[in-house]
C-alpha cells in the first residue's frame, strides 16, 4: 500500500540527491559571482583568508545557541552585540502568559517582508488602535511570545538539556520544567553578564533583527535594527529603528517561529468561528498558544496532530475536558512508525479517541454550533492544530537572494524535511562568505564546539579549509550526515571531529583545548532513552559501530532514520 508518511520519508531522501548535484552547479555560480575566481585559483591556498580583521561581532537570538555564543566570542575579545526580539533572555524557555500573534488562516509563508522607514535612524509612536492595531497586539507581534506552556516538561534528560557553567543541582528531576530550564537559561545568561537587567553594551532585548545585508563595499555586515518600548501615561509604543555595522555576524534565530496551519477544507471558515463559551476566543488555534488547561474545562477538543505537542496538550488538557480526540495522518503499521512517533502514541491519555486524519470540515451553517469531520460533531468542541512548525531561515534567504543573487528554494515544509541551511560549511561558516555564521548542531550538547571554533576562525586561532575544500566537504557525505541524536554515532562522530579539529588548531596557534562529552553523560542517555523512548534504542552499537564503517558505507536510509530526529533544532 502506498503509505503517506513512506511518502515523505521516500520523498525527503531523493531530495537531499538531487539536492547536493544542484548544489555543486552552484559552486561554480558562486565562484563567477564573486569576480570570476575559478575554484583552481583558491585551492593553491590551503586555508581560507579573510579580507579583513574581524573585530565586530552581532549575534542575531539570545536562545541556547545565541546566548553561548555571544558568551564566547566575548570571551575572545570581539566587540559582540547581542540582538533579542525578546524582552529577556532564554528563546524558546522564556515563559510567558501572553501568547503569540493568532496564526494566519490559511496558512502564509514564513517569510514575511518587514516594513522599514527609508530614512534611519527613525522613530514612530503608536497608540492603541492606530492602523487598526492594539498596542498589545503589536507588542506581541514585536516579540512573539514562546510556544511552550505552563506544565510542559522536557522530553529529552537534563544532561543533554544542560548549559556549560550552570550544573542543574546534584538532585535534580529526570526531565525539567519549562520554568526551571527557563531559570537555568537565564543564569547562564546572567553569569555572563547578558541578562537583560545587567548594565552592558552587549545585549539589546526588545530588539528585532528586521534585515542582514552584505555591506556595499564588500566587507561586513549591515544590521537593520528595529527596537519597542512600552511607554506609560499615557500608554504607548515607540518604534525606534537603525541600522549597525558589523566584520562579522551569528545567526540563531531558532527554528519553532513559524506554525504550519494544514490545508484542510472548511477550515478557514471554521477558523473564523467564535468559542460558545468566549467569544472573544475562536475555536480553533496552533498549540503554540496554548498555556493552561482551564479553558478546555467540559469541553469536546480534538487535537489534530499526534507529535509531542499534540500527546502533551492531550494530557494537560485530559483532567479537566469533557472528551478529547486525536487525529492523525494514515500510518503504515505500528512498526514503521519513528520510536519518537510511538511514544507519542502511547502517551496520549488513555480516554483519547483516535480519528483518521480530517479531511474536510462540513460548513458551519450544516451545523448547530458544532464541528464535524464526517463522523464525529463537536458540539461545544474546540480544536488545537498540534500540526508543527515550518522552517523559516529569514536572513539565510535574505542572503543568499539578495547578497549572492542565488534563487534559493523556499524553505521547506516543515522543520523535518528538505535540506538544512544550504551553503553552510559543517563548522557553521557560510561558504561564500565565512564572516556569516549560523547555529547548525544541538545548542545544549555540541554547541560550545561549535561557537569556539567559530570565534577561533574569526580571531586567527584556527582555519577553515580554502573555498573549494570547504565546498568539498560540504559536497560529501562524510561530511554533510553528521548529525545525529546525542550518543549515536554521528553525533559522536561530529564531537569527535570538533575535538580534534579545534585542538590542533590550537595547538599549532594558540588556545584551549577541549575533551569530548563526559563518558557518564552518555550512559545516563543511553539509560534515559531506553526508559523513556523505546527499551534498547540507544545500544552499545550506536556508541561504537559507527566509526567502524567506513563512510562509503553509510547509506542515507541509516544515516536518515538516526540523524532526522535530532538535528540542530531540538
Ligand atoms: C514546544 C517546544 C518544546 C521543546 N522541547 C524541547 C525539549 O524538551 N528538549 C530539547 O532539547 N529541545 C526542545 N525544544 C527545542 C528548542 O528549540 C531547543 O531546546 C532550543 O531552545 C533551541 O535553541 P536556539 O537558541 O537554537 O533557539 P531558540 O531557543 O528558539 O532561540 C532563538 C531566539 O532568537 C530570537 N530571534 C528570532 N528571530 C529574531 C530576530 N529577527 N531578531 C532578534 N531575535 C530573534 C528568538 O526571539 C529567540 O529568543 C522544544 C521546542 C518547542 C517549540
Ligand atoms: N518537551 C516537550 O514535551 C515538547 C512538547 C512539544 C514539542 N516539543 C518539541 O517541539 C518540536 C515540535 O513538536 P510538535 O509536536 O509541535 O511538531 P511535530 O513534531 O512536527 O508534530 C506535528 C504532527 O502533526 C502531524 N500533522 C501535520 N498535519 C496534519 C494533519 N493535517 N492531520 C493530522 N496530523 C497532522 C504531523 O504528522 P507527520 O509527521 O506524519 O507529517 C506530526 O505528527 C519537536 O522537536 C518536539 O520534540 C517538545
Amino acid at each position: 500500500m502506498h503509505h503517506p508518511w513512506l511518502a515523505v520519508f521516500l520523498l525527503a531522501t531523493v531530495h537531499t540527491t538531487s539536492a547536493i548535484a544542484d548544489e555543486s552547479q552552484n559552486v561554480f555560480n558562486i565562484n563567477v559571482l564573486r569576480g570570476g575566481q575559478s575554484i583552481n585559483d583558491e585551492s593553491s591556498e590551503k586555508w581560507y583568508k579573510f579580507n579583513s580583521t574581524i573585530k565586530r561581532v552581532a549575534v542575531i537570538g539570545a536562545g541556547p545557541a545565541g546566548l553561548q555564543a555571544a558568551a564566547t566570542f566575548t570571551q575572545h575579545n570581539f566587540t559582540v552585540r547581542l540582538f533579542e526580539r525578546a524582552p529577556g533572555p532564554g528563546g524558546n524557555w522564556l515563559y510567558s502568559e501572553e501568547v503569540p500573534v493568532r496564526e494566519p488562516y490559511p496558512d502564509a509563508p514564513a517569510i514575511e517582508e518587514r516594513w522599514i522607514p527609508e530614512e534611519l535612524p527613525a522613530s514612530e509612536y503608536y497608540n492603541d488602535g492606530d492602523e487598526g492595531l492594539t498596542l498589545d497586539t503589536r507588542w506581541r507581534e514585536h516579540w512573539q511570545p514562546r510556544s511552550i506552556w505552563n506544565t510542559l516538561h522536557t522530553n529529552s534528560p537534563a544532561v543533554i538539556t544542560e548549559l556549560p557553567d550552570v550544573p542543574y543541582p546534584p538532585d535534580h528531576s529526570w526531565v525539567i520544567s519549562a520554568h526551571t530550564i527557563g531559570a537555568h537559561v537565564r543564569a547562564y545568561a546572567s553569569i555572563h553578564n547578558l541578562n537583560a537587567n545587567d548594565n552592558s553594551s552587549v545585549h539589546s532585548y526588545s530588539t528585532r533583527v528586521e534585515k542582514l545585508s552584505k555591506k556595499s563595499d564588500g566587507n561586513g555586515w549591515t544590521l537593520t535594527l528595529k527596537h519597542l518600548k512600552k511607554l506609560e501615561e499615557p500608554d504607548r509604543l515607540k518604534a525606534t529603528w537603525w541600522i549597525e555595522d558589523f566584520d562579522a555576524v551569528f545567526v540563531a534565530p531558532g527554528p519553532y517561529t513559524s506554525p504550519h496551519v494544514p490545508e484542510i477544507d472548511g477550515l478557514l471558515q471554521w477558523s473564523k468561528a467564535r468559542d460558545v463559551d468566549d467569544p472573544s476566543r475562536f475555536s480553533v488555534y496552533h498549540s503554540r498558544v496554548y498555556r493552561r488547561p482551564e479553558r478546555y474545562r467540559g469541553k469536546n477538543v480534538l487535537v489534530v496532530g499526534v507529535g509531542t505537542s499534540g500527546s502533551e496538550i492531550a494530557r494537560d488538557i485530559a483532567p479537566v475536558a469533557n472528551k478529547v480526540y486525536a487525529s492523525h495522518k494514515e500510518y503504515a503499521d505500528w512498526d514503521t512508525l519513528h520510536p519518537f512517533q510511538r511514544r507519542s502514541f502511547r502517551r496520549f491519555p488513555q480516554e483519547t479517541e483516535f480519528l483518521p486524519q480530517i479531511s474536510h470540515f462540513e460548513p458551519l451553517s450544516s451545523l448547530d454550533g458544532g464541528i464535524k469531520d464526517g463522523k464525529i460533531v463537536l458540539v461545544n468542541g474546540t480544536i488545537i492544530l498540534a500540526t508543527g512548525y515550518k522552517r523559516s531561515n529569514p536572513f539565510h534567504l535574505s542572503v543568499l537572494n539578495e547578497t549572492f543573487g542565488i534563487d534559493s528554494l523556499p524553505p521547506p515544509s516543515d522543520v523535518f524535511t528538505g535540506p538544512a541551511l544550504k551553503y553552510v560549511h559543517w563548522t557553521g561558516h557560510f561558504i561564500p562568505d565565512p564572516t556569516l555564521a549560523f547555529s547548525t548542531i544541538r545548542p545544549w550538547t555540541a554547541g560550545q564546539y561549535q561557537y569556539y571554533g567559530q570565534a577561533k576562525v574569526w580571531e586567527g586561532t584556527a582555519h577553515l579549509p580554502n573555498e573549494a575544500e570547504m565546498w568539498a566537504q560540504y559536497n560529501s557525505t562524510r561530511y554533510t550526515f553528521f548529525r545525529g541524536l546525542f550518543g549515536t554515532g554521528p553525533s559522536e562522530a561530529i564531537v569527535r571531529q570538533y575535538v580534534t579539529w579545534l585542538n590542533n588548531e590550537s595547538l599549532e596557534n594558540g588556545g584551549r583545548l577541549v575533551g569530548p562529552w563526559p563518558v557518564q553523560n552518555r550512559e545516563v542517555f543511553s539509560f534515559y532513552a531506553s526508559q523513556e523512548w523505546e527499551k534498547d534504542y540507544i545500544t552499545k552499537e550506536n556508541f561504537t559501530s559507527f566509526e567502524n564503517i567506513p563512510d562509503h558505507q553509510w547509506t542515507q536510509q541509516d544515516i536518515w532514520d538516526i540523524s532526522v530526529l535530532e538535528d540542530e533544532f531540538w
